[in-house]
């Protein structure tokens, strides 16, 4: 099994960013946790980050043929990027949506997520964990 796994715009600031909102652990820190994880399960992972939504929608395509499942947290994107959601729908492959925080309970600009519109199962307010029970449920897929 090989995982593609997405950040959106900012989220390579973890630790620095919003401490109260996303935790102190760093963005390095969320990769080596998933990473670790995966070579655990046996799965092979990708880990991309992108501040540039054009660059997010470039790496989905070319996740066809390459990989079997995606776990995305398109950050602010999630709200606002059509592409994103074309994008995943354009590939079809299996995909898993994640959100650090609790979407549900912030402002109502965060309530609509498109990306989800194309993600089998949202993983949201779980922290890091997230993105494991995400790479879980893409095992069960
Ligand atoms: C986020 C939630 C989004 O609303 C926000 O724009 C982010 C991070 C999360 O992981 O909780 O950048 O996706």
């Amino acid at each position: 099994m090989r995982i593609l796994v997405i950040n959106g715009p900012n989220l390579n600031l973890l630790g620095v960013r919003e401490p109260d909102v996303y935790g102190d652990r760093s963005y390095a820190a969320l990769c080596a946790l998933i990473e670790g994880y995966a070579a655990e399960k046996g799965v092979e992972v990708k880990l991309f980050q992108s501040n540039h939504e054009g660059a997010i929608v470039d790496e989905i395509q070319a996740a066809l043929g390459q990989f079997d499942g995606i776990v995305i947290n398109p950050a602010a994107y999630t709200h606002t990027s059509i592409a994103i959601l074309d994008a995943l729908k354009a590939v079809d492959l299996p995909a898993m949506e994640v959100h650090i925080s609790d979407v549900a309970a912030r402002e109502p600009f965060r309530q609509v997520s498109y990306a989800g519109m194309a993600c089998r199962r949202a993983f949201i307010g779980l922290g890091f964990d997230g993105y494991l029970r995400a790479i879980d449920a893409l095992l069960e897929a």
